[in-house]
């Protein structure tokens, strides 16, 4: 029986890459821009925690899995988020020692309410939360790869690299979780509302974690600073207008994460083509 919708040109490879950040981290690693690099920063405290949950969410159910390329991708699934997990650990741990965040106050409020989601939520529900996250990440990664984005060539360049890194296996791995989710009869309308749950979360999480860093680092009320963010967030080529197009598809019946192609992507990445732009 066939479970999975994964193109058979992309191979869920875990990458044991391991990256020269120490030094980037202690500046603002992203073209000297406060508010993009406290963005990414914020993002990574959240993944160690996030990405355990999502192994587990989708672990849950392997055992009731038929389609034996959909197994083995699971397996896949699960050794990227784990060495997503130990490298966003080492990133973490490096950031808060560099710039004086504090990383236990961080990752506290995640933790939180990871527990709260496993305590309050049945299984399929917490695979539901994963699949509209894995969403979340796969437009998130798109934004980071694509040759127009306005990420690219920007960051220094082992920032650049991990990010990329990190991107291109999301987008490898973008439909595990989602067609466990399927073959296990998880409803269009469950899904759906986690997309929309999670999104306010995760956006509420990414800024509550900048407020910290932008606390400690002095540019709380920096004009400067929020000006950056405006433009990044919101501005004609922003994060929010970029991920739109793909974002948005999500809400349509019949949904598949697949049905945005990004195969060129990943084929540009692996030929080191990248950071050619
Ligand atoms: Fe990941
Ligand atoms: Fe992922």
């Amino acid at each position: 029986m066939q479970q999975s919708h994964t193109p058979s040109s992309v191979s869920i490879q875990p990458r044991n890459r391991r990256f020269d950040i120490a030094s980037a981290l202690s500046r603002d690693w992203f073209d000297n821009n406060a508010f993009i690099t406290a963005w990414h920063n914020s993002l990574s405290i959240t993944f160690p925690l996030g990405e355990k949950f999502f192994i587990d969410s989708v672990r849950h159910f392997a055992s009731q899995i038929e389609d034996e390329k959909l197994k083995a991708e699971i397996r896949g699934f699960c050794g990227q988020e784990g060495f997503h997990r130990r490298e966003h650990e080492l990133y973490n741990e490096t950031l808060c020692n560099a710039r004086g965040y504090d990383l236990t106050l961080l990752e506290g409020r995640v933790a939180r309410r990871l527990e709260f989601a496993r305590r309050r939520f049945d299984p399929m529900t917490q695979l539901a939360i994963t699949v509209a996250l894995e969403h979340i990440t796969a437009v998130m990664a798109e934004f980071h790869l694509r040759n127009d984005s306005p990420f690219r060539g920007k960051p220094e360049k082992a920032m650049e690299e991990l990010w990329h890194w990190h991107g291109a296996e999301e987008l490898e791995h973008k439909s595990v979780a989602f067609d466990v989710y399927r073959a296990m009869n998880g409803t269009e309308a469950m899904r759906i509302s986690a997309l929309r749950r999670t999104t306010v979360l995760i956006i509420w999480r990414a800024l509550t974690g900048m407020l910290h860093m932008f606390r400690k680092d002095g540019n709380l009320f920096s004009l400067r600073v929020w000006a950056q963010g405006a433009k990044f967030l919101l501005g004609r080529e922003g994060l929010f207008r970029s991920v739109w197009p793909s974002y948005k598809q999500f809400f349509k019946p019949d949904f598949h994460p697949w049905q945005i192609d990004t195969q060129d992507i990943l084929r540009d990445w692996e030929a080191g083509q990248l950071s050619a732009t």
